[in-house]
């Protein structure tokens, strides 16, 4: 590592030291830093994480629920809101996102859909402890954080939203609004994916005064080394200061990179580029940064069309779906990249549209995973409770005990507590025999699957 990187890297991997402040108690630079970043961003304050948005999630979820509390948040919803439920003990009410299947890609979600949720605890006697929003997915879909925000404070209903891919927002005209900016309270964000950090590091911000900040202070403790590693947190403060110097034009390049990319794509034969329009919920935005390409026509997965520019051209994609490939444009994208990108699809265009004219691949269509869940446990319970591996076949009906995704997205197909449906079933079967990782499962194979013994 010394040779790779440098000795001097290795001089500034401190120990918490007296002028460097504690990352828990700030008072000193990281209090500083942490200021600056509030501005910057436009938060009553601003928390650096060293654990991801991930320990973010889990820090909010925590900070607003209490075990026993109902969490509001949309189904799919990344695996750290799924463990931030285990942490606190708060129990989910679902909204079911839209869902295209044409594209196997899920939407966001709606303030009517909130609304809904709302009334339905109401008429069991009880109110949401918290909402949480993915905005924008990993897709770049934007919900509409503004109304749902109001909707929800209209009842003293703090809004959390997963911004991890939503970082970039504030330092664009044309980027859609922030979490923030539309009223949310707390807001978390990858700043290692979308700007410029080392990766692990990420931001949680906040507004307002529903939610505590010495809770969200102490949850944040809680779920955090005690050693956080000042690497990552000069490279926050790094971040910050680079946007800093020219917070509105920075993105300019990788917008022209976007659209010129956008441009040249739509007009190859076989592959289509997902939009607003894929939904019908009216979703208010979509990230222009976030290229998402499907390649259904040509007759292949978004896994093998992967696989295939990436062996035969070095693209490497942000994730890949059962019909599609996602493409994130930003500061270190380069003019070359986007020439790379464009011939990439021209070759799978070249070698598996014209060949095959244009037959579609309902065969391989994949229906939503998950528009009929019955939850028997909560996570939490799941997750504490005895339990055991069935075969695949035997497993259908079972309460499942562990969290099933297709990775990336990360976002789970089951979880603990749920019953087990064959729908489910069928998708991950579907999307692991055409490329995709399954991760969470102890058998990864799939063969069998952790059930609770109940
Ligand atoms: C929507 C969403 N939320 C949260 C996370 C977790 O972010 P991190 O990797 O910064 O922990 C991810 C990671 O991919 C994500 O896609």
């Amino acid at each position: 590592m010394s040779q790779l990187f440098g000795p001097e890297t290795f001089r500034y991997d401190l120990p918490e030291l007296p002028e460097l402040d504690d990352l828990f108690s700030p008072n000193g630079v990281i209090l500083d830093a942490q200021k600056r970043a509030a501005e910057l961003f436009g938060s009553s304050e601003t928390w650096f994480l060293v654990g991801g948005t991930t320990c973010g999630v889990q820090s909010s979820i925590m900070a607003t629920c209490a075990p026993g509390e109902t969490l509001i948040l949309a189904r799919n919803s990344h695996l750290s809101a799924i463990s931030g439920l285990i942490l606190s003990g708060a129990v989910p009410k679902y909204i079911i996102p839209e869902y295209n299947s044409q594209w196997d890609i899920p939407g966001g979600i709606t303030a009517l859909q909130v609304e809904k949720a709302i009334e339905e605890l109401k008429e069991d006697g009880k109110t949401a402890a918290a909402v949480l929003i993915t905005s924008p997915t990993y897709h770049g879909i934007c919900s509409n954080v503004r109304e749902i925000a109001q909707l929800c404070h209209s009842h003293c209903i703090p809004v959390i939203v997963d911004e991890a891919h939503g970082a970039h927002f504030r330092f664009h005209p044309e980027f859609p609004s922030t979490a923030l900016e539309q009223g949310a309270d707390l807001a978390v964000q990858s700043t290692h994916k979308v700007l410029n950090s080392l990766t692990q590091s990420s931001m949680l911000h906040m507004s307002g005064n529903l939610v505590d900040r010495d809770t969200v202070s102490r949850c944040l403790q809680t779920l955090q080394s005690s050693s956080p590693n000042y690497l990552l947190l000069a490279s926050l403060d790094a971040a910050r200061a680079q946007l800093s110097e020219n917070p509105l034009g920075i993105f300019n390049k990788a917008m022209d990179f976007s659209l010129e990319a956008k441009g040249k794509i739509s007009r190859i034969p076989g592959i289509s580029i997902l939009n607003l329009l894929s939904f019908t919920s009216g979703f208010p935005a979509i990230d222009p940064l976030r290229l998402t390409l499907g390649v259904s026509q040509l007759q292949i997965s978004g896994y093998t069309a992967d696989d295939i520019i990436e062996q035969k051209l070095n693209i490497y994609s942000e994730l890949a779906g059962s019909q599609s490939i996602t493409f994130a444009i930003n500061l270190g994208t380069q003019s070359e990249s986007i020439q790379r990108l464009v011939s990439g699809m021209n070759h799978l265009s070249a070698t598996f549209y014209q060949k095959r004219n244009q037959l579609c691949r309902n065969a391989d269509k994949v229906c939503a995973p998950f528009d009929d869940i019955t939850m028997k446990l909560s996570p939490r319970e799941a997750f504490f409770s005895k339990k055991r591996k069935a075969s695949i076949r035997e497993s259908f009906g079972q309460v499942c005990g562990e969290m099933v995704c297709s990775y990336p997205p990360g976002i789970p197909v089951l979880i603990p507590g749920e019953v087990i449906t064959e729908k489910a079933l069928l998708y991950l079967l579907d999307v692991k025999k055409m490329g995709a990782a399954i991760s969470g499962a102890a058998d990864q194979q799939l063969n069998s699957i952790v059930v609770c013994n109940v």
